[in-house]
């Protein structure tokens, strides 16, 4: 956890982007609403939502819809995340699953992540806190590896 677990004011955007994209969760299997907002170092912000599917091994977390997205449309030198939001409806704030650590590692590394709930309750991350020790592209590349 960060030194500052009372993100500054400016994340409030954001969490309020997530909290609209949470409103489209396609959750009829789990009833558990998540939504996700990821912001790039040029300001622009992308939102998603859980997807269930029938297979239930194949939903895909707010958290990578957000990702997803923006990837599918920035360009690679626009592709800075510094601030991703996540909003659920708990009394103890939904963190990330497994495998969305280790999207989040690969592709908003720099990011500021902030859980909340409806409530108010915030806390923050970074992903290093989360997701110790990760697996990344370095490994396989045979590149020294620094950080
Ligand atoms: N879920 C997310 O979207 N993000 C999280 O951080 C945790 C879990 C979703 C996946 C599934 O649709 C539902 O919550 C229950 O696990």
């Amino acid at each position: 956890m960060s030194d500052d677990p009372k993100p500054q004011a400016n994340i409030e955007a954001l969490i309020e982007a997530a909290q609209q994209a949470r409103l489209h969760s396609v959750a009829p299997f789990s009833n558990f609403l998540v939504g996700a907002a990821v912001k790039t170092a040029s300001g622009k912000v992308y939102t998603g939502c859980n997807v269930e599917s029938a297979s239930y091994g194949l939903t895909v977390c707010a958290e990578r819809v957000a990702i997803w997205k923006a990837l599918s449309e920035l360009s690679e030198d626009e592709r800075q995340f510094t601030e991703l939001a996540v909003v659920a409806d708990t009394e103890t704030l939904t963190p990330p699953c497994g495998t969305c650590r280790q999207i989040i590692w690969e592709f908003a590394r720099g990011a500021r992540i902030v859980f909340a709930n409806l409530k108010g309750a915030r806390e923050e991350f970074h992903i290093g806190d989360l997701l110790p020790r990760a697996f990344d592209a370095r490994f396989l590349k045979g590149t020294k590896i620094t950080d």
